[in-house]
């Protein structure tokens, strides 16, 4: 019989009780783009479902809803994520921001224009996911190299082959914005 090592942690007997949630819906709350949202959400909903489907934020894009293809990117607190891949309820205090909190108002970031001036846009279902993915680029990073863009958008697939226009018009924000 194999000995016990304090890895292995407390018995089953001993351990607390795990919270359990679902599988009816249950109330959550979201910040998004700066305001409050209290949600209803059944447990496996993902937040590029309730951002969709509860909130109307359909800029996020949900392509492969696997993990594989960064057309669902988001930030939290910040980090660009697949929000395909991250449960709604495990959210928690964490601000969310989606391509419709860059614009102010009625002005396109400087990013979401730099990609109609280049011509960075076929089909769009990519688009909202690499942009994210460029503004946080930009917000690390004010000066990147063309290295340092093709690292930041080298999980996004594009399948309209957008990318040399995306690494042009990265670069021509990161000028603009030092001018
Ligand atoms: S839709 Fe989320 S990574 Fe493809
Ligand atoms: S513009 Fe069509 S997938 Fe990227």
């Amino acid at each position: 019989m194999l000995d016990k090592t304090p890895s292995d942690g407390p018995d089953a007997a001993q351990r607390p009780e795990a919270d359990t949630v679902g599988p009816y819906a249950v109330p959550i709350t979201l910040r998004v783009n700066g305001m409050t949202h209290t949600l209803s959400i059944t447990p496996e909903t993902t937040l590029a479902q309730a951002l969709r489907e509860q909130l109307d934020l359909t800029g996020t894009k949900i392509a492969c809803d696997r993990g594989a293809c960064s057309a669902c990117t988001v930030w939290l607190d910040g980090a660009p994520v697949c929000s395909c891949m991250v449960l709604a309820i495990d959210v928690g205090a964490r601000e969310v921001t989606t391509i419709e909190g860059l614009a102010a108002g009625e002005a396109l970031h400087p990013v979401q224009a730099a990609f109609i001036e280049h011509d960075a846009i076929q089909c769009g279902f990519c688009t909202p996911g690499l942009i994210m993915s460029c503004v946080a680029l930009l917000r690390r990073n004010p000066r990147p190299g063309e290295d340092e863009v093709r690292t930041a958008i080298s999980g996004h697939l594009c399948r309209c082959g957008t990318y040399p226009h995306v690494l042009s018009a990265v670069l021509a924000a990161a000028r603009a914005a030092e001018s």
